[in-house]
């Protein structure tokens, strides 16, 4: 299906170019104040400069030259120089019942299907789940969603960290505890050593030292730290994808870190043979300053001196083990804004080594830290660092409390629904602010009622819902939008038509909290339609019919947005 306003723009073109003006300025967008007028050209005000003329007498000139046609009800021209557009009813909600009928609700679908590999999530190997990845894996879920829904293809991976010295601390750790006879590894016990030998790493320089070896050790494959780290490896990967599961965050790929390891020979053979590749210290690296910096960008360390692979080492050889699986067009890394000088570091080397063709994209979308309330990092009560699971458990809790006097709902129905208000509500706090601001997690805040929260937008979908069984004897689905009755009913429509335009912008700029916000927006819409109109109680079939028709594409549309969030709606609140 075509955009509302690329239909509009359409038509506003050939009229500049009819009058001999450039065609860009014929651009359509949609008003931000549906109160004065729907649609806006603002062209002629860049035309004014470019033909040194008037505003005004351009868009005199051009409204003359518009077709009028079966979508348009008047263009005018509104001084200074604005080229405001309303369309006839007829269309709107023909226009809004094709995009509830079309099978990708009215978002065009690209005719560049690009690949675009998706880095989130980003969990580690024996360290448990807190606060901050769940932003990494909130916001890359969406975005996933957001690239499909546009007819591109969405590679997700989880990048584990999986290789590194935080296995050499474990498995060093586990040594000095234990020597050859191990006790059954478990979740606990390891969300129990990584802190410990990280903490003691620290203090004690022998100990660091032994952990750098044994990492070095497992990389070359040793036997025995290989069976160990295997098994934890295996451990985390179940309970990791336990509590994102809870979050519906899933991924194509869980490649770890170590999986790119087979390809760093031929990394280090592609840096050599490019002479890329310097001795510095014992350990082999790349330089990557630029004339152009403004601040210090050191060599990327490919090499250590003890011989063992970095966190850049096993980025870099991703990079290359994805162009070889999916020659993605985009790499996107939702990875947060402490990572900047990593992944300058990492692209500048793969541009350097022609890893990837020019036209590939890579780039951190870094996102801002979980704060509390106060502004500082987001803690547990006492000052320790919050798991993911133990939020989830505790904004499920405080739902689950507001549900509790439903006396007519049966306990399992409450528990599940419990659980998604409360997912919802983390993930729309979050999702609402641009990625890159930091995100005041305050619970009160996200579990509002009212205002710009997940549970507002449950409920909506929940009343709609109600609303709808409420007439269970019709078949709703058969019914059509056959008029417009009234102004509020004229503003949903067009915040209905507009969603594919609000797909697309959000693809474009990588921005979920832009269907946030049109979520939003229709919710507050429909609430403003269901109190001026009575719905249920309406005499006229034919207006309760489109109504009805209206609650259903809302409810569908609406559903549309949040899944693309990736966060469930439910039935009753
Ligand atoms: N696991 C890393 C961490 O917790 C983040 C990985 C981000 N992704 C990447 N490709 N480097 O810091």
């Amino acid at each position: 299906m075509k955009l509302l306003t690329n239909l509009l723009s359409t038509i506003v073109t050939s009229a500049f170019t009819e009058c001999g003006y450039d065609a860009v300025l014929g651009q359509v967008a949609v008003s931000d104040r549906l109160d004065l007028c729907q649609f806006q050209c603002n062209g002629a005000f860049s035309g004014a400069k470019l033909y040194k003329k008037t505003p005004l007498a351009i868009a005199n000139e051009v409204v003359s030259r518009i077709q009028m046609n079966d979508m348009l009800e008047k263009a005018e021209v509104v001084p200074p120089g604005f080229i405001n557009i309303t369309i006839k009813d007829e269309f709107l909600f023909g226009y809004v019942e094709q995009v509830f009928r079309d099978e990708h609700k009215g978002i065009p679908q690209t005719e560049h299907p690009e690949t675009i590999v998706l880095d989130y999530g980003n969990p580690n190997v024996a360290k448990p789940l807190h606060v901050g990845h769940l932003r990494s894996a909130i916001i890359g879920e969406a975005l996933k969603r957001i690239i499909i829904s546009t007819g591109r293809t969405a590679i997700g991976d989880v990048h584990l960290g999986d290789w590194g010295l935080p296995m050499g601390l474990v498995l060093a750790e586990l040594e000095e505890r234990h020597g050859d006879h191990l006790p059954p590894l478990t979740v606990d016990l390891l969300n129990e050593i990584y802190p410990f030998a990280s903490k003691k790493s620290k203090a004690d320089g022998v100990f660091l030292e032994k952990a750098r070896k044994v990492t070095a050790k497992l990389q070359k494959g040793d036997v025995r730290y290989t069976k160990i780290w295997r098994e934890m490896v295996d451990i985390s990967i179940k309970d990791i994808r336990e509590t994102f599961g809870r979050l519906n965050v899933s991924f194509d790929h869980w490649y770890g870190e170590s999986d790119s390891s087979k390809y760093v020979p031929e990394l280090i053979k592609i840096l050599t043979d490019k002479n890329l590749l310097v001795q510095s210290e014992g350990a082999e690296v790349v330089n990557v300053a630029m004339e152009c910096d403004k601040a210090v960008i050191p060599p990327t360390i490919i090499v250590k001196s003890n011989g063992s692979e970095g966190y850049a080492t096993t980025d870099i050889a991703t990079i290359l083990q994805r162009q070889r699986d999916f020659k993605p067009d985009k790499i996107l890394y939702v990875v947060d804004f402490r990572q900047n000088l990593h992944f300058t570091q990492v692209f500048r080397t793969a541009r350097k080594a022609e890893l990837i063709p020019d036209s590939t994209e890579l780039a951190h979308l870094c996102f801002g830290t979980v704060n509390g309330r106060d502004g500082k990092p987001f803690k547990t009560r006492d000052g320790g660092v919050m798991q993911l699971s133990e939020l989830l458990d505790t904004v499920i809790s405080c739902s689950y409390d507001k549900l509790r006097f439903h006396e007519e709902i049966g306990e399992a129905d409450k528990k599940e629904t419990a659980k998604k208000i409360g997912i919802a509500a983390i993930k729309f706090g979050d999702l609402i602010n641009h990625y890159s601001k930091d995100c005041i997690f305050d619970m009160e805040k996200f579990m509002a009622a009212e205002g710009k929260t997940g549970v507002y937008l449950l409920y909506m979908v929940a009343r709609i819902h109600s609303i709808l069984k409420k007439v269970e004897d019709i078949d709703v689905t058969s019914l059509h939008l056959n008029g417009i009755y009234s102004n509020t009913e004229r503003e949903l429509m067009i915040k209905l038509a507009l969603s594919g335009y609000v797909f697309i912008n959000a693809y474009n700029e990588n921005a979920p909290n832009m269907i946030c916000e049109s979520a939003y927006q229709i919710a507050v819409a429909f609430s403003r339609f269901y109190h001026e109109n009575h719905i249920l109680s309406e005499k006229d079939e034919q207006k309760k019919s489109s109504w009805l028709a209206l609650c259903l594409i809302t409810k569908d549309i609406l559903r549309m947005h949040l899944d693309t969030l990736a966060i469930d709606t439910v039935e009753f609140m």
